[in-house]
């Protein structure tokens, strides 16, 4: 498999669409599926016998397992240098998080060469992808001057789908005392000059961070740049993101720990997904989102594994989603469809967390027969092989079923 000719995956014990008119249920479920896949797009989908055999040009067999889509990380921090292993104990003896420890990262970050950066960026991205993610969006947000978060953006647009600028994460050192004067120079001078090499903007909108006022500037400017909107709001306090995020149409709020009635009621009425990052919940023992509660009222909710060195050091979508069957109540479909055709939704892409025919053919297939496996065996790599725009990119590439016909 290799991008080009046809390649049929058969003998696929349940194969999950996320399109639910091709399939049982909101997850679209086909058991004894096949699959076919043109160049880099999924040209068919369908139960096994109903497969046409005769026309592939290679043949890859699931042996009985389960094929998901790709997981769609819509929420990392990927350029950085160092590590914060003694905050996170310290952390777990009894400290709170803050946001201060964004600066040790910055600090660091600043210090890194290009090829540090890089060859971090590309280990995280490879462990995403092992563990079957095949779309990233990546963040700058560890420099915050201009030239730094231009060069972490480039460094993100090597290795990432989707690159967003976070200029504004904390006050960077240097500003100390003077956010407002760091807010105007993101505004005036940082958002302009990058725009051109993100797609998104986002936002720390909490204490210690930036404040509603702030934040709204940020991503105006954002907007004005031509870019499309996201922030981080309400993870460690109630501080105004979620209704920010809905009064300004941003794609997606992400953390979403604290809320109250009306965010949610916001929510639920508004295009704005909810996208929860449990990872970073379970690594400082914050709340965790009402992931139920919004989800009964109608809210879109994502989930994303949210990797950075502070909150959140893990790469495996699978983890989160066994914490969010776990402890934030979802579902394993809910838990499913939020990594992957909710991450798409939260990017605003709908050629991706899918399986139908024209999306784009990026899947997993499971050592397991069902996607259930994923919460109901947590900490097993179930991922056994990866397909990104048709090619295999993790995973045996040589098992004895498959072989040109
Ligand atoms: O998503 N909340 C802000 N940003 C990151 C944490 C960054 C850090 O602590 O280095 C997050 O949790
Ligand atoms: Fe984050």
């Amino acid at each position: 498999m290799d991008g080009a000719g046809t390649t049929l995956i058969d003998n696929i014990g349940s194969l999950v669409t996320n399109d639910a008119s091709r399939g049982d249920g909101p997850l679209g479920i086909i058991t004894d599926a096949a699959l076919v896949v043109e160049g880099e797009r999924v040209l068919w989908v369908g139960r096994h016998d109903e497969v046409d055999r005769a026309g592939a040009d290679c043949r890859v067999d699931a042996g009985r397992g389960a094929v998901i889509p790709g997981f769609v990380e819509s929420h990392s921090h990927l350029v950085f240098a160092g590590e914060r292993s003694e905050e996170f104990a310290a952390r777990m003896a009894g400290l709170p998080y803050g946001a201060g420890g964004i600066r040790t990262t910055m600090a660091r970050t600043r210090a890194a060469s290009d090829e540090q950066l890089s060859a971090n960026v590309a280990r995280l991205t490879a462990e995403l992808v092992r563990q079957g993610t095949t779309t990233i969006e990546c963040k700058s947000g560890y420099e915050q001057t201009s030239s730094g978060e231009l060069r972490s953006l480039l460094v993100a647009g090597r290795h990432t789908d989707e690159v967003t600028l976070l200029a504004a994460h904390v006050c960077p050192p240097e500003y100390e005392g003077r956010k407002d004067a760091y807010v105007s120079m993101v505004v005036e001078e940082m958002v302009p000059s990058a725009a051109a090499h993100a797609t998104w903007i986002d936002v720390f909108c909490e204490r210690g961070a930036f404040d509603v006022d702030q934040s709204r500037a940020v991503l105006l400017a954002g907007r004005q740049a031509g870019l499309g909107i996201r922030l981080h709001g309400n993870q460690l306090t109630h501080s105004g993101g979620v209704q920010l995020a809905v009064e300004l149409g941003a794609a997606s709020v992400d953390h979403v720990c604290h809320t109250d009635d009306a965010d949610i009621e916001a929510l639920a009425g508004s295009d704005t997904v909810a996208t929860v990052l449990p990872g970073a919940d379970f690594s400082t023992r914050n709340t965790y989102p009402d992931a139920r509660r919004m989800l009964d009222a109608g809210v879109t909710v994502a989930l994303g594994a949210d990797c950075n060195p502070g909150t959140s050091y893990t790469t495996s979508l699978p983890f989160c989603i066994a914490i969010a069957v776990r402890d934030l109540h979802m579902t394993p479909d809910e838990a499913l469809w939020a990594a992957t055709a909710g991450g798409a939704r939260a990017l605003r892409r709908d050629d991706v967390g899918i399986l139908a025919a024209g999306s784009r053919a990026d899947l997993s297939i499971l050592d397991a027969p069902s996607h259930l496996y994923l919460a109901y065996r947590p900490g097993v790599p179930l991922v056994r092989q990866v397909i990104r725009s048709g090619r295999i990119v993790a995973g045996d590439s040589s098992q004895p079923a498959e072989g040109r016909r």
